[in-house]
């Protein structure tokens, strides 16, 4: 079928107390290995592109890409989404060269610029089909070039909400409430550490998202920087050459809470990346005589697969809901 939007996805997720996942895409071997996962699981999904991505892949590459995911998978709902739009022409680029959806993300702005900002993304995006996201509240982490600290984020104020999205006519929000981007979400002092010496994050913060919920009800809100930072991967990397001491990310049980409420969409990108990064790490490891880029990127593409597959249905609950 051809790219959708996330309307009906959204809808279906909302009533089914589940979430769609949404998987940041750079290249050929990330692409297959989220849709083939999804395909297995007859799962709807949410393919999303970054700022970084087009600069990293060429926008025309990367839609082509997708659209060729979509003929391979035809029986699963795919849409392709524009993640973290930084202004009104990276939007309409995207809304006229074939995205079904882009998120427009003026959070660093103040409440009437990122509500202006929204508006004129949302009326071109709706003449043209396509769905708009938007954000409220900031949160900590590296997305792009653009680097947030713990101390400048700050959590969604409830009391922002209703205005925000009568006034903009947005088809979905996303909120902070305690996750951020990365393999760094939080910082030593900020977490406390189990009996294997691993950090434990502080809780998600689910009193904000109960509050949104009830001023927004039956709206779609979305969870940005939900990577659980898996420690096998991590230990991995750290294996086999690599230097990440202290990544830690969301846990996935908080997740899928989320996802059971009114969460409908999880960004997840950097547990991607470790799974990728470490099974190229361990194979050079191993193989030190290899030279062939097929004879890594396979593993790497399998494991992002397992790992997507895991995803759909322990964390997001949308297998079989395609
Ligand atoms: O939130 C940001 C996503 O993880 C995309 O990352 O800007 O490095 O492509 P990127
Ligand atoms: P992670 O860095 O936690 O994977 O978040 C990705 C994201 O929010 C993309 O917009
Ligand atoms: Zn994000």
């Amino acid at each position: 079928m051809p790219l959708v939007t996330t309307t009906e996805m959204f809808k279906k997720a909302y009533e089914g107390g589940y979430a769609i996942g949404a998987f940041n895409v750079n290249n050929m071997e990330i692409v297959q290995g989220i849709t083939e996962a999804a395909r297995d699981l007859n799962a709807p999904l949410i393919l999303q592109v970054s700022k970084g991505a087009r600069a990293y892949a060429n926008h025309t590459y990367l839609v082509k890409l997708v659209e060729a995911a979509a003929i391979e998978c035809p029986n699963i709902p795919i849409a392709l989404h524009l993640d973290h739009g930084p202004d009104f022409e990276t939007c309409k680029s995207c809304i006229d060269g074939g995205f079904t959806s882009v998120m427009i993300d003026l959070s660093s702005k103040s409440f009437e610029e990122n509500i202006e900002g929204t508006k004129k993304v949302v009326e071109y995006a709706h003449d043209h089909g396509v769905v708009v996201e938007a954000e409220l509240g900031t949160l900590a982490g590296v997305e792009d070039d653009v680097k947030v600290s713990a101390e400048d984020s700050s959590y969604t104020r409830p009391e922002e909400v209703e205005e925000f999205v009568a006034k903009t006519g947005c088809d979905s929000l996303a909120i902070a409430i305690g996750t951020s981007h990365g393999a760094y979400k939080f910082t030593a002092d900020q977490c406390t550490r189990n009996e294997k010496g691993i950090l434990v994050p502080p809780p998600l913060r689910f009193d904000v998202l109960e509050e949104v919920s009830k001023r927004l009800p039956g709206f779609p809100i979305v969870l940005h920087g939900s990577s659980s930072v898996p420690q096998d991967y991590v230990k991995m990397i750290n294996d086999n050459g690599g230097k990440m001491p202290d990544a830690v990310g969301i846990p996935e049980e908080q997740l899928r809470k989320a996802a059971s409420l009114s969460v409908c969409k999880i960004n997840i990108d950097s547990d991607l990346r470790l799974a990728m990064t470490g099974t190229i790490r361990q194979f050079f490891n191993e193989h030190p005589d290899k030279f062939d880029p097929r004879e890594y990127l396979k593993p790497a593409r399998a494991n992002i697969k397992e790992l997507v597959k895991h995803k759909i249905t322990d964390v997001l609950g949308c297998d079989g809901k395609a």
